[in-house]
């Protein structure tokens, strides 16, 4: 589906707003005092995950009061498809030295739980001072392994989501909300 296709499926209803422009930035703007006041007198690294984590990157750290620093990792484990491959392949790595850092991983969806498992053995093996995880939306009921997310924007239902950041086969990342096909 292209951006005027899109256009059409919303207009004849079938993709409706999960989440508005307001209810996200809202959202981010209290997680990003949690993370200042948790974070106080400590200087983290946020590492976003690209692609779909840079836009909540951006808003999530001009929320954030106190000093940081920031880097990238790129993942995959969707090819083109809307089910997730099984496997995470490494894309690009961090180029910051973590050891010893106060570390934040930055998601845009937690969907079966893979990637995140991954990133975290990745950078727990570096040896940082303390890891956590922060994820603008969490599938919650679709992830097999319990795993403790350490701030998450919204739960949402077992629906394929696009928009803010999140793609359907690499377009519709530049919608302003979060949209749901119904
Ligand atoms: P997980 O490894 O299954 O948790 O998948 C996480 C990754 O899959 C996310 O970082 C997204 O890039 C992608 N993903 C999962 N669910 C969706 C969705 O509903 N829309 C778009 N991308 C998704
Ligand atoms: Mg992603």
């Amino acid at each position: 589906m292209n951006r005027s296709e899109f256009e059409k499926t919303v207009y004849e209803n079938k993709f409706r707003v999960l989440l508005s422009q307001a209810d996200i930035q809202d959202r981010i703007g209290e997680l990003g005092k949690a993370i200042s006041e948790d974070y106080r007198d400590k200087q983290p690294i946020f590492i976003g995950v690209l692609n779909g984590g840079f836009i909540f990157m951006a808003d999530l750290i001009r929320r954030v009061e106190i000093d940081l620093e920031i880097d990238f990792i790129r993942i995959s484990s969707y090819g083109d498809q809307k089910k997730s491959s099984g496997k995470i392949r490494l894309e690009k790595d961090i180029n910051a030295e973590i050891k010893d850092r106060h570390v934040i991983i930055v998601e845009d969806i937690i969907d079966t739980g893979l990637s995140i498992q991954f990133l975290r053995e990745r950078f727990q093996s570096y040896g940082p001072a303390s890891l956590a995880v922060v994820t603008l939306l969490y599938k919650k009921e679709k992830v097999r392994n319990e795993i403790n997310i350490d701030y998450v924007g919204f739960t949402i239902p077992d629906h394929f989501v696009v928009g803010y950041g999140l793609d359907h086969k690499q377009i519709l990342r530049n919608l302003p909300a979060v949209y749901v096909l119904e």
